[in-house]
């Protein structure tokens, strides 16, 4: 049988939002990813090769997002919010390339499954016009609801619009929904806003396809698969959510967490195997982290690479571009920014390395810091293999230290240091014998301490 196609229609015009912020509602982000880019993504994982974007007038960020996550997206503008229906037709160009499913998704509800849109695509395939998707909300004050007769969906009503009877049904419209493609058209082209509303709403595509002779079904799913965002605590509630499934999912492919609910993961962190993780760790987005590598307590990373039996930590922060190779020690108090730190190496206390490269097997001393900006310019700093930098050592870039280098603790280097040799840049030591002794003798005089005690 050949494959069925998908068009997604995801809706984003219109927000009625509460966030108090200047950012638009749907690039507010959890999983370290914005809430648009889950819906786009659930939408490709369930096989939608097409996506339509319906943007209010005031769109430039969303659309040159969208453009940036999926380069197939395309963005229709719905300039009046006439009603959910009024959106999907905006994207009617699209709708008329006819493709066998249509989906219908709202960019503010992120948490929805691959899974659950699935069983959408299912019911079209069994031959529904219509598939809608329900769940039971511990409160359904607000949502439609669905009115059923044994397996079939006979009419979503929008609570403004429901008698007293029907407002006790609990099984409600998560607002999601799938078309058959070849009747999308001709279904919403029907679809009239005489309602408490006065809007065009998607939700009478239901009756309308019964009208036509089509079945609309109900597909139920958990309130977590469809949680709406409008406010900073909905946003934090769908963050838990999530952080709950990545969490799980770290587990199930064979991540050590001795204390998961204090980790927290971005949707695109990735774990090889056997990788251990300690408590209360952050994984900002962009981080991949290799076989056998652990990351101890406190440590926060975020665009960064750990190579193979790597160990970062406790403490430790790794920046974007921080890439370490295998068996590399990051220890407590050790910053990394764009900086290749290669197999062996090791910093092992409070030490920053920014825009550099460390050579396999170098060793750099506590207190070690990369002076890499100038206060316009970022500046490189090049360490050899085997290179010893010893500790409170200020390397003021562009330098580079050659392989076997050996820096002497407390020395500011500002000219490259050829392979090696030893590099001082610090004053002799002055040895005053007795000196102690003589201001111990002076002090229990009961003197003032001079100067000097001679
Ligand atoms: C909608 C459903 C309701 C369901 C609820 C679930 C309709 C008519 N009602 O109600 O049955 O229980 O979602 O949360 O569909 N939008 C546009 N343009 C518009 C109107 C809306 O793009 O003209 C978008 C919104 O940005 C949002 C989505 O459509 O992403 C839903 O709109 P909203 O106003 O939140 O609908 P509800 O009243 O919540
Ligand atoms: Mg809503």
């Amino acid at each position: 049988m050949p494959q069925r196609t998908c068009l997604a229609i995801v809706l984003a015009a219109g927000e009625g939002t509460r966030m108090r912020s200047a950012r638009p509602k749907v690039l507010h982000e959890i999983g370290g990813r914005p809430l648009l880019a889950h819906v786009l993504a659930a939408a490709q994982d369930a096989g939608c090769s097409d996506i339509a974007l319906v943007v209010g007038p005031d769109h430039a960020a969303l659309s040159e997002l969208a453009g940036a996550l999926a380069p197939r997206v395309e963005v229709f503008e719905q300039r009046e919010r006439l009603g959910t229906a009024h959106a999907v037709l905006a994207a009617k160009p699209a709708i008329e390339r006819g493709a066998d499913d249509i989906l219908v998704m709202f960019a503010d509800t992120p948490l929805v499954r691959r899974e659950t849109l699935s069983k959408l695509r299912d019911a079209l395939a069994r031959g529904a016009g219509v598939a809608v998707l329900g769940f039971t909300p511990a409160d359904p004050a607000g949502y439609g609801r669905l009115l059923t007769e044994g397996d079939e969906l006979v009419a979503i009503r929008e609570e403004r619009d429901a008698t007293a009877e029907e407002r006790k049904i609990g099984l409600c419209n998560a607002g999601l929904m799938a078309l058959a493609g070849s009747r999308a058209l001709d279904l919403l082209a029907r679809i009239g806003n005489r309602n408490a509303k006065g809007e065009y709403y998607l939700t009478d595509a239901v009756a309308t396809a019964r009208d036509l002779g089509l079945k609309a079904v109900a597909i139920e799913t958990g309130e977590d698969d469809v949680r709406g965002i409008n406010t900073k605590a909905q946003l934090a509630q769908a963050e838990a959510v999530l952080q709950q499934r990545l969490r799980a999912a770290a587990l199930e492919a064979g991540v050590t967490m001795t204390a998961p609910e204090t980790v927290f993961l971005s949707a695109d962190t990735k774990f090889g195997k056997d990788v251990t993780i300690e408590p209360n760790v952050v994984f900002g987005p962009g981080v991949t982290v290799e076989d056998g590598a652990s990351i101890r307590a406190f440590s926060h990373l975020e665009g960064a690479h750990v190579g193979k039996g790597a160990r970062v930590g406790p403490f430790a922060r790794l920046r974007p571009g921080a890439d370490l190779g295998a068996d590399v020690h990051i220890g407590n108090f050790v910053e990394v920014k764009a900086a290749e730190i290669e197999a062996g190496a090791k910093a092992n206390h409070l030490a920053y390395i920014g825009d550099s490269r460390v050579g396999a097997g170098a060793n750099i001393g506590a207190g070690t810091i990369t002076c890499n900006y100038d206060g316009v310019n970022k500046h490189r700093t090049d360490i050899g293999k085997d290179a010893f930098i010893g500790s409170n050592s200020s390397l003021v870039a562009p330098v580079k230290i050659g392989d076997g280098a050996y820096i002497g603790s407390g020395s500011v280097i500002t000219q490259d240091v050829p392979a090696d040799s030893l590099a001082l840049e610090r004053s002799a030591q002055t040895i005053k014998p007795g000196w102690a002794k003589r201001l111990r003798q002076v002090q229990a005089m009961g003197k003032k301490r001079p100067k000097t005690p001679g």
